[in-house]
Formats: structure tokens, C-alpha cells, sequence
């Protein structure tokens, strides 16, 4: 509880963060739902388009993807894992694993804290059996994370740590299966060889036939078929995932990501790299190697990480979607306010966080880039960006200045190349002994807030650093954002997408959402899922659309006579010859625009447009009804120099009109 409220208070006074808010639960206050039904049309419009003046660059990694372990992220979200509490923290309760005696089965089961298999995972499940055979079994069920999806014609494959006492090692013991729960089908199962009396990992296939009706009704079930004693630990089973990375990630989550066209992953957050305490901090090096070597940690957002989704697993993830890592190294503060002051205390952190980077670019000739090998990438991966910390504005001892300044020194005499982001710029922990390659800015706000801050960037300093805008999202509706949230994004992605020579890139947060009951610790979020399904929120297809209709240059233009919820953006790729055209209309009214592209020399009639709108602000996607708001493809024609064009009320629009 006092974890939640200090979260809630953190994100409550963040510079340019809206406050109005529940602070237990940082659910965002919901304004008024607006339908377009009766509005009257406003007055039209001239847009001025001087297609062949660009004035800047467009920052070809605009757009990305920022995570963190929040909302069932990971556990029980994109990492591919269906057993919950594969390492038995919870045996306080039976609420993940569930004794099964199978007819005349009869046996016990407790934790056992004096045996397990590694430093790491010293416990164990100790599993008693007085009687079992083939037929009638003693087990133990999981029920995964709500639910344990699965499907026909599918591989599971998986792995347990075990070892038996002198009765149990006489002969194969041990079964793991997939169970229907209506039914009690077994859907597919794999026998484990007899185990010895040392701790050993033995893996499993288990490949389903024909499902009529695929459900996430099912269980996981580990069976033990004859008396004695059994320790089991880190029971684990995957689905088939993306791109078949062994402990990967769930396929269709990463097919969403990939469709919002990114450019990078900012990782591992957010709130979790810090941790409540220094101790809960995202200790990378506890995060590597084999899984029976991760001890896990406990998140911020109130449940424990199995940290099976580590720094490599996250270096993974980026290179299947053929992105960037932008890389938030721990600066020694933590969420709680502990801090550890620059100087000899410091260092420490400041050598993690050189490993770290070493660990990720290094070749194999160097102590760490020859660790990533043992683990099974010998390349190197590419970084260009680096955070010092996460919001360190709440540094109530103001000790950001320095300890930014010693991780900058250090960091830039070993890779000079490196860019390296502040995550602060303000509440006296601005940083002044150096200056940061770049600030990272974090807004959330509601759609009319955003609205009137379109032009925050427009007349700021182009001499100073650059600028992350590392967290950013409209906070209306929940568990994902609706509509009127995806309005306010696309307002503010035109401000982006005009300052992009300013600003490098640019993130939304929170990503992911599981959202069953108790899966939610944000209420705004880019993505929802449960065990089976998964469906993006209009502000995702709002960015989507955003991020796929990009040009290379920013073009200058005029908006005169609209309406003050009109907002727009003007890009152009010279070589493809296309002029990207971003429209929003946040107004319930329909508006009319005169468009005249100066300065082309011809223009091709018909034009590709996407439209993403609704008849409501309040209109949203949903687990059970995700296509209600998706964006929709058609052909505009009448293209020319000067050409009139009416926007509907409530639609955001990008036209890719062909212009030489
Ligand atoms: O995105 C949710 C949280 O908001 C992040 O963890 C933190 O950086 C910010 O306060």
C-alpha cells in the first residue's frame, strides 16, 4: 500500500504531468463525452503547404516503444512463459499451484527452504507421495496467468529442475500435461526420464492434435506416478513465440508492436529500473545467464519479477523487431528516496552501468561482450542512446546534478559516441556541471491540455540539448485509451513530428495492459490483452498511423480560419516524391480547407488516405469488441496545387500525396 502511494505521489507532482487524478490508483479524471451528430460545420479553412521549403530534418527515430515491468508487462504478458509462480513464491496460499489426487493418489506437498537448485533458487516444492501409479497420479496444478491459452497443432515445450529421494528415482515419476478444465482432456503431455537424487533440468515437448474450441479453460499439470519424494523448482512451459526465440515472447503482441513501425525500445523503464529501494532496483547482472541463476526481484507495481525477461531477453526483443535499444541505466536513486551520493558511493553504480554497456556493444574479446556470447549472442548490439536514471526530479537531495555528471564523465571517456540522456530538467535537479546530450520530458496529460500545448516545442532553444520526450500519453479511458484520448495523442504528434529536429525521439507509456481483474496498475495504456487475445486502442492506431507515414524532411505550412481543434503536420520524402499530410479535426464539426501545395511542380491527382474516427470521444476498442475503432484506407481524388478537402469532425487523417 505505502508503495502504491508513493508511485502515485511521484507521478502526481512530475513536471507537466496532469494531476488530477486518484492518487491510489492514478486513474485519470474523464471529460465530458462529445458526439458529432448535430455540430455544425465550421467555416473553411486555408491550408498553405510550402512543399518546397523544408526547413529541417525529420529525426529518423521519431517514434518508439517505451516498457517496463507494469500491468503484467512481462509476467503474464509479453513474455512467453504460462506457468505463474514457476519458482513457488507463493505456496503461502494455493492460489497458483493446486494439489490434484487422481483416484486412489494419495500425498503432500509443502515449500522446502533447505534444498533447491542454485544460489539463486534456493527453495524447492517438496512433494510427498504415498501412493500413485501410472494410472492414478499424485499432481499439482497451475492455472497460469488467468487462464493457460491453448492451441491445435501446437508445440509446448518447457523444462522443470528435479530430484527424488531413493523410491521415487526407481523409474520414470514424473508427467507434465495440459489439461481441458471442462473436460479434464489431456490436450498433450511429455514423460520425464527417472530422476536422480541430484538436482537436474529436464525439458519436455508436448504437442497438441486438433482443437475445436481454442479456450485459456486449461491447466498445467505435473504429476508424479509412484511413491516418494520429489522436489521440483522453476517448472516452466512456453507456447510457440515470436520469431521461436527460446524464452521469447508472446507472437501476438510483438505482431502489434511491430505494426506501430518503431524505431527503438527505452528499457527497463520507468519506475522499474529504479525499484522502491536500491535493492529492487533492475540489477542487470542478476538478469542474465541461465533462468536457474536469476533470482528475480520484486517490481515497483506490487508483484515479484521472475526477471526471465532480462537485459539480454530485452536486447532480443529490440533486435526481432530490428530496432534500436535506447538503453536507462540505474543512477543510484530509487523511487523510495534512497540515493546513493556522488563520489566513492556512487561508484559502484557507475561501474554497473559501464559493464552494462559493455555487455550490450562489447565484442567477445572484452569481459562482459564475452559474457553476452556465453549467453548466446556473440554480435554485439547497436546503441546510440543511453538514460542516466528515471525521473530524478523526485530526488528530493538533489544530488541528480552530480551523479549524472559522474556517470557522464565516466560514460564518455569510455564511448565518446554515445548520446547521453538526462531524466531530469527541473525541481533543482537540473543538471549544470555538465550538459546532457539530451533531456528526456515526460507529459501526461488529458486531450484539451494537450490540445493547448501543440506548440510547446515550436520557439524552443535549438542550441541545447536535444530533447526525449521518453513518456507521453493522453490519459482518458482505461484500461486503454479511447478516442478522444487518441485525438489528443495525434494533436500532439503534429507538435512532435514540426519539432523533430528538436525532438530525437519520442515514446508513449504504458505500452502493455493485461486486462483482467487486478492486471492493471495504470489506467491509460497503449495495448490490452488477456491469456488468449489482444487488441490495440484507437490512440495505437492513432500513433501507427503516425509513425508509418513519415517523410524525411519537415515542411513549412499556414493554417488560416480554422477552427482551434484543427491541428496538423506536413512531412515529405523528396526521393519517393510523397508529401505526408496529417490532419486532425479534435472538434465534433466538420472542417473545410482550401489546400494549396506551393511550390510543387506537379501533383499526382489521387492521393492515399487513412482515416482513424469516430462518432464519440468516448468510443473505444475493447478485449471482446477490438475493431470498433481502426483506422480505414481509401483513394481521394481531385488532388491538385489547390484543392479543397473537408475534414470530418472527430477524424485524424494523413493523406500521402504525390508531389514532384
Ligand atoms: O509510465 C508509468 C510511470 O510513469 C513510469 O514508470 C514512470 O517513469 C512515470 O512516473
Amino acid at each position: 500500500m505505502i508503495r502504491t502511494i508513493k508511485i502515485a505521489m511521484k507521478f502526481a507532482v512530475a513536471v507537466g504531468v496532469f494531476v488530477s487524478m486518484s492518487a491510489m490508483t492514478g486513474q485519470a479524471q474523464v471529460t465530458g463525452v462529445q458526439t458529432k451528430a448535430a455540430a455544425v460545420a465550421h467555416a473553411a479553412a486555408t491550408l498553405t503547404i510550402s512543399t518546397g521549403k523544408p526547413t529541417a530534418k525529420v529525426s529518423p527515430t521519431l517514434y518508439g516503444l517505451m516498457t517496463e515491468e507494469i500491468n503484467y508487462s512481462y509476467e503474464g504478458g509479453l513474455y512467453g512463459e504460462l506457468v505463474q509462480d514457476r519458482t513457488f513464491l507463493n505456496m503461502r496460499d494455493t492460489v497458483n499451484w493446486i494439489p490434484v489426487e487422481q483416484g486412489t493418489a494419495r500425498g503432500a506437498v509443502a515449500r522446502d527452504t533447505t534444498t533447491g537448485p542454485s544460489a539463486a533458487l534456493p527453495a524447492s516444492l517438496k512433494i510427498t507421495v504415498e501412493q500413485a501409479d501410472a494410472k492414478d497420479a499424485y499432481g499439482l496444478r497451475n492455472g497460469g496467468w488467468w487462464g493457460v491459452p491453448v492451441r491445435g497443432n501446437s508445440t509446448y515445450t518447457g523444462s522443470v529442475w528435479a530430484k527424488g529421494d531413493a523410491a521415487a528415482t526407481n523409474g520414470a515419476a514424473v508427467r507434465v500435461s495440459l489439461i481441458a478444465d471442462d473436460s479434464g482432456k489431456v490436450l498433450a503431455s511429455d514423460q520425464l526420464p527417472a530422476l536422480t537424487t541430484e538436482w537436474k533440468q529436464y525439458n519436455y515437448t508436448m504437442k497438441t492434435g486438433a482443437i475445436a474450441k481454442v479456450t485459456a479453460a486449461n491447466q498445467i499439470l505435473l504429476s508424479v506416478q509412484r511413491p516418494g519424494t520429489v522436489w521440483v523448482q522453476q517448472l516452466s512451459v512456453f507456447p510457440p513465440t515470436y520469431k521461436n526465440r527460446v524464452n521469447g515472447n508472446r507472437m501476438d503482441l510483438m505482431e502489434l508492436m511491430a505494426g506501430m513501425h518503431p524505431a527503438f525500445l527505452r528499457f527497463p523503464g520507468g519506475n522499474y529500473l529504479e525499484g522502491q529501494t536500491i535493492a529492487d532496483r533492475f540489477d542487470w547482472k542478476k538478469t542474465i545467464g541461465p533462468l536457474v541463476d536469476r533470482p528475480g526481484h520484486a517490481s515497483p507495481w506490487r508483484y515479484h519479477s521472475t526477471d526471465g525477461m532480462g537485459l539480454l531477453e530485452f536486447l532480443n526483443w529490440c533486435e526481432d523487431l530490428k530496432i534500436q535499444p535506447v538503453l536507462a541505466v540505474y543512477a543510484g536513486y530509487s523511487l523510495g528516496g534512497d540515493h546513493a551520493a556522488p563520489g566513492p558511493d556512487l561508484e559502484p553504480y557507475v561501474q554497473d552501468a559501464l559493464d552494462e554497456i559493455e555487455y550490450v556493444t562489447g565484442d567477445a574479446t572484452t569481459k562482459w561482450g564475452a559474457e553476452r556470447a556465453r549467453d548466446g549472442h556473440p554480435k554485439a548490439f547497436p546503441l546510440t542512446y543511453v538514460e542516466i536514471g528515471n525521473e530524478d526530479f523526485f530526488d528530493k537531495s538533489q544530488s541528480y546534478d552530480g551523479r549524472y555528471t559522474q556517470f557522464y564523465k565516466a560514460i564518455k571517456a569510455k564511448y565518446p559516441a554515445l548520446q547521453l540522456i538526462s531524466s531530469s530538467n527541473a525541481r533543482g535537479n537540473v543538471v549544470k556541471s555538465v550538459t546532457p546530450d539530451v533531456i528526456d520530458d515526460h507529459y501526461y496529460k488529458r486531450a484539451d491540455e494537450f490540445f493547448a500545448d501543440v506548440h510547446h516545442y515550436d520557439n524552443a532553444p535549438r542550441n541545447g540539448p536535444k530533447i526525449f520526450v521518453g513518456e507521453w500519453a493522453t490519459r482518458e479511458g482505461m484500461p486503454t485509451t479511447n478516442f478522444g484520448a487518441a485525438l489528443g495523442d495525434a494533436a500532439w504528434m503534429t507538435g512532435m513530428e514540426r519539432n523533430s529536429d528538436l525532438i530525437q525521439i519520442a515514446s508513449y507509456a504504458p505500452l502493455l495492459v493485461n486486462v483482467n481483474p487486478n492486471g492493471m496498475q495504470w489506467q491509460s495504456n497503449l495495448i490490452g490483452y488477456d491469456a488468449l487475445r489482444s487488441y490495440g486502442s484507437p490512440s495505437y492506431y492513432a500513433q501507427a498511423m503516425f509513425a508509418g507515414h513519415i517523410g524525411t524532411e519537415i515542411v513549412a505550412a499556414e493554417l488560416q480560419g480554422a477552427g482551434d481543434r484543427m491541428f496538423y503536420s506536413v512531412t515529405k520524402d523528396a526521393a519517393k516524391g510523397i508529401v505526408y499530410l496529417k490532419l486532425v479535426n479534435a472538434s465534433s464539426a466538420a472542417q473545410e480547407l482550401k489546400i494549396t501545395l506551393d511550390g510543387a511542380k506537379t501533383v499526382k491527382p489521387t492521393a492515399k488516405l487513412v482515416r482513424l474516427s469516430a462518432g464519440s470521444t468516448a468510443a473505444t476498442n475493447t478485449i471482446n469488441d477490438p475493431k470498433r475503432v481502426v483506422p480505414v484506407e481509401s483513394t481521394v481524388t481531385g488532388v491538385a496545387m489547390t484543392f479543397t478537402r473537408t475534414v470530418p469532425g472527430y477524424s485524424i487523417e494523413v493523406l500521402e500525396i504525390g508531389v514532384k
